[in-house]
């Protein structure tokens, strides 16, 4: 018998987090130990043979030819942005219902987002919406799907649309490491892909850190310079970049986790198949993550479901020590500073609604079944309940 199919256990009454990295540290702490004493006694903490090792590793799983550390997914987007020559008088067309870094990172290059809806299926930018917004608005200079919680966007479309214009595409593949669309991995499809290694993130590390990745040479080589100062020969610069290196000690800690992902990936998408049965099982009458109309390896970085009286739900469920969180409840163009480009509510209606409806619920390797199994029971019981 798998623990898939054993009862409850004793962990049933214990509080569910949303995530729990103690649990992952306490099944590495040997090796991450190693690994960052090894970085410490050789003192090479800036970038580095962990670093460079990292990048290599990254390039094969992700199956591109260059990976390139940087600080942190937010400036990966700064500078995917930045080596395509985006700024002022541009526009970029992206998804409002992401994290605030997918939009914020076009703002803050000069260039203006705009946002087209997603489908309501796969929460993701909607290739129809992308096309109506393409033709209304000559002056998008590169398309920035984002493959939300650990799912691919459509991105045949997306590519289809920006080779016709000769625009690229950008992948903000934060939440997205080991995703696959149509046999690709997430980050090789596009033009970049840009990559989060924030500590919650499938692959995080101790701290900031993110990174590029890209099959493109001349790219590969701009986005290295602009990460030190736009400097490819000590203390000579071709152009204005910045300070954004994927710290050395970050590269040593998720080199280790690397050698997990795939088996940690493998348990989420277990626990994402376990939640959506018993969901289904109990007939409770919210709405699990929908199969896109594509093939897709879903790596559920988070696992959310559609639910009617979402806030009541969410209550019930903190009452019974059961964590859970909205992602995002605020669309990104109604956002106060983006108020001023002119979206008003009901403009982008999928997004919208998913605001008010999208739940996560904990998921994360260690997660047991039990717990998979309480939570659904809790909500189960909130519907037949009437709270
Ligand atoms: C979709 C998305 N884009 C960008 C980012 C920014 O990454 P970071 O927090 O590493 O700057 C995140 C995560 O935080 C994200 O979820």
């Amino acid at each position: 018998m798998n623990r898939y199919h054993e009862g409850v256990s004793e962990t049933a009454a214990a509080p569910i987090p949303l995530l729990d990295l103690r649990a992952q540290y306490a099944s590495i702490r040997s090796e991450v130990e190693d690994a960052v004493r090894r970085v410490l006694e050789s003192q090479q903490c800036i970038l580095g043979p962990d670093v460079a090792a990292l990048e290599e590793e990254i390039a094969a799983y992700c199956g591109v030819k260059h990976a390139i550390g940087c600080g942190s997914g937010t400036d990966a987007l700064l500078l995917a942005l930045r080596a395509l020559d985006i700024g002022p008088g541009d526009e970029v067309l992206t998804t409002p219902f992401t994290f605030f870094a997918t939009a914020g990172a076009i703002a803050n290059v000069g260039a203006t987002p705009v946002f087209a809806d997603i489908d309501p299926l796969t929460f993701n930018l909607d290739p129809g919406s992308a096309l109506a917004a393409l033709k209304r608005r000559p002056r998008i200079r590169a398309i920035l799907p984002v493959h939300l919680y650990g799912l691919c966007a459509d991105m045949d479309p997306f590519l289809a649309m920006a080779a016709e214009r000769g625009i690229p595409v950008i992948e903000d593949a934060a939440q997205a490491i080991g995703a696959e669309y149509r046999g690709r991995r997430a980050g090789s499809i596009g033009t970049i892909g840009c990559f989060s290694f924030f500590p919650t993130k499938n692959l995080g590390g101790a701290g900031e850190g993110g990174i590029l990745t890209t099959n493109d040479g001349r790219l590969a080589d701009r986005l290295r310079a602009l990460r030190v100062h736009g400097s490819r020969v000590r203390y000579y610069h071709d152009e204005v970049g910045t300070n954004s290196r994927l710290d050395t000690l970050q590269a040593a800690i998720l080199r280790v986790k690397l050698r997990r992902l795939e088996q940690w990936t493998a348990l989420r998408i277990a626990h994402a198949q376990l939640y959506t049965a018993t969901l289904v099982r109990l007939g409770a009458p919210v709405a699990p993550p929908a199969a896109p109309p594509y093939p897709a390896r879903h790596v559920y970085h988070q696992y959310v479901i559609r639910a009617p009286r979402r806030d009541a739900l969410r209550a019930w469920l903190a009452g019974q020590g059961i964590a859970s969180e909205i992602y995002y409840p605020l669309p990104l163009h109604r956002q106060n500073c983006f108020l001023r480009l002119g979206y008003p509510e009901g403009s982008l209606p999928a997004s919208e609604q998913a605001s008010r409806e999208v739940l996560a619920l904990p998921i994360y390797p260690e997660l047991e079944p039990a717990q998979i199994e309480r939570v659904c029971h809790a909500i189960g019981a909130f519907y037949q309940s009437g709270a």
